[in-house]
């Protein structure tokens, strides 16, 4: 399985597998002439750095094809984004979309989330982290690949300032308990703001994976955390 080595020493099994995705001439294009524009460059410590003007920093994990991802920075002018996603051909949907929507408050990081948040991402920066509809990995000898782990988690809280907010959706119910299970152990660092769960809150725009899940018959599960 692949890995991504952190600057701890540790090896990490990565939650996705890159796809030799087909790119469209047109994403090919907005990748070559967007992605300098919008991309949080690499050797950037601090994420907040990026942005042309200071605002509270939420950061969307696995964004797709962006479809949550610029409707909520359009809805949002007050704060910041951050979307982190390694699949390119989403990767240029969401950076067509941005410019068409002319929005400079995103910023977006074509690499690991776990690689960006070691190394990008300074503690207590954040007010937010969205993870919509993460890659369940349904079969038991795959959950090690899940992004929502406890190191992972954990890792989310230092970068969350205290009250910051952590919201997840699925629609797969096992990772819906897991999710619950493994933030649940975390109790010392958040504190589950559902009985588990929430009512979808309002800023979270409906988006493929929930329409795909929708379709199948699938309940869908919001999950909202405070940073204590
Ligand atoms: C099931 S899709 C959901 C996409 C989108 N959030 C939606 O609701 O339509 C999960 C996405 O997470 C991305 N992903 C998985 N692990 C990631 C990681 N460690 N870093 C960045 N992106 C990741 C995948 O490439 C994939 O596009």
């Amino acid at each position: 399985m692949a890995t991504t080595e952190s600057p701890d020493g540790l090896r990490r099994v990565r939650s996705f597998v890159r796809r030799p995705g087909r790119l469209t001439p047109a994403q090919r294009r907005a990748l070559d002439e967007l992605l300098p524009r919008y991309c949080l460059d690499a050797d950037q410590a601090d994420a907040r750095a990026a942005f042309a003007v200071p605002a509270p920093l939420v950061v969307e994990i696995g964004f797709g094809n962006g479809e949550a991802l610029v409707g909520m920075a359009a809805n949002e002018p007050q704060r910041n984004f951050l979307g982190i996603e390694v699949h390119e051909p989403g990767v240029g949907r969401a950076l067509r979309a941005l410019d068409e929507a002319g929005l400079d408050n995103v910023r977006v990081a074509m690499r690991d989330a776990v690689e960006v948040f070691d190394r990008q991402i300074r503690p207590g920066s954040l007010e937010q982290v969205r993870i919509y509809f993460p890659d369940p990995w349904p079969k038991k000898r795959h959950h090690k690949r899940r992004i929502v782990q406890a190191d992972f988690v954990e890792r989310l809280g230092t970068a969350l300032g205290p009250g910051g907010l952590l919201h997840l959706a699925t629609d797969w119910a096992p990772y819906a308990e897991w999710m619950r299970d493994v933030i649940g152990g975390l109790d010392t660092v958040f504190v589950n703001q559902g009985q588990p769960f929430v009512e979808r809150p309002s800023w979270r725009p409906r988006t493929r994976f929930e329409r795909r899940g929708l379709g199948r018959g699938h309940a869908i599960f919001d999950l909202l955390y405070v940073r204590r």
